[in-house]
């Protein structure tokens, strides 16, 4: 299975893509968690996307597209994955297209989540992560313990610098503007399909489980 989880912030793609990942056995190819740990680790290209993700911005495609061309090469990528968050633009559409040729990968399937705006900001507004091992906390789906320190990990738990009220609204502004075309671009291969991703999480992937055995 090659799939593209796509939607606007919040709604949903990581908790999904990682319920796929864990249940078909394939990886989940997050560029923001890529990205959020080259912040940590402050490579290079940390360095370069860590202003840019406060704001709300889109890296450039270019740091992004060297990023999953390397990643897409590993061998855990042989039997398929889920991209979430990528591609985010027209250009890294066309660059994922380049390298389904150059990978002899097969087609993706791009599957929409889509919540309405408002869901999204309070979603985002009350969502808590661990700092070193990304896991996500939700006060209405899976809270932080008391003491603040993740249960996985041990580390702490903390807001992403991206989830304050103003970022949000950015981010959701970069999204109409920038990445919502990206739709288009999968409707005119044929390959574009759609969930409601406002319902428990549960009932979304229930959702999603059946469109996937469609498509297979
Ligand atoms: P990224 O990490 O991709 O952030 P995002 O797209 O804004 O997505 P989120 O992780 O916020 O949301 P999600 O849809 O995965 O939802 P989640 O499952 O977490 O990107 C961050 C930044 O990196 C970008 O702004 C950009 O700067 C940069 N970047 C990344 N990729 C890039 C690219 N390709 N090109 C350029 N720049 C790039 O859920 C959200 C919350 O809701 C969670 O707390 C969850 O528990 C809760 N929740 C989930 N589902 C439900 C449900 N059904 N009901 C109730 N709550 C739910």
């Amino acid at each position: 299975m090659h799939l593209i989880l796509f939607g606007a912030p919040g709604v949903g793609k990581g908790t999904q893509a990682k319920m796929i990942s864990k249940e078909y056995g394939i990886p989940q190819i997050s560029t923001g968690d890529m990205l959020r740990e080259a912040v940590r680790q402050q490579t290079e290209l940390g360095k370069k996307a860590e202003a840019v993700m406060a704001r709300g911005e889109l890296v450039p495609d270019d740091l992004i597209l060297n990023l999953i061309k390397e990643r897409l090469s590993r061998p855990d990528c042989q039997n398929g994955l889920i991209l979430d968050g990528f591609p985010r633009t027209i250009p890294q559409a066309e660059g994922l297209s380049r390298l389904m040729q150059q990978m002899q990968l097969p087609h993706f399937n791009c599957i929409e989540i889509s919540v309405p705006d408002q869901v999204v900001i309070e979603r985002l507004s009350i969502r808590q992560v661990c700092s070193r091992c990304g896991a996500d906390y939700n006060p209405k789906t899976n809270p932080a313990p008391a003491d603040g320190i993740c249960t996985i990990c041990g580390g702490k738990i903390i807001s992403r610098s991206d989830d304050n009220k103003e970022t949000i609204q950015n981010r959701l502004k970069v999204y109409y503007e920038q990445t919502a075309q990206v739709k288009q671009y999968y409707q005119k291969l044929g390959r574009y399909y759609s969930v409601d991703g406002n319902k428990g999480v549960n009932e979304v992937y229930a959702r999603l489980k059946n469109l996937l055995k469609s498509l297979t």
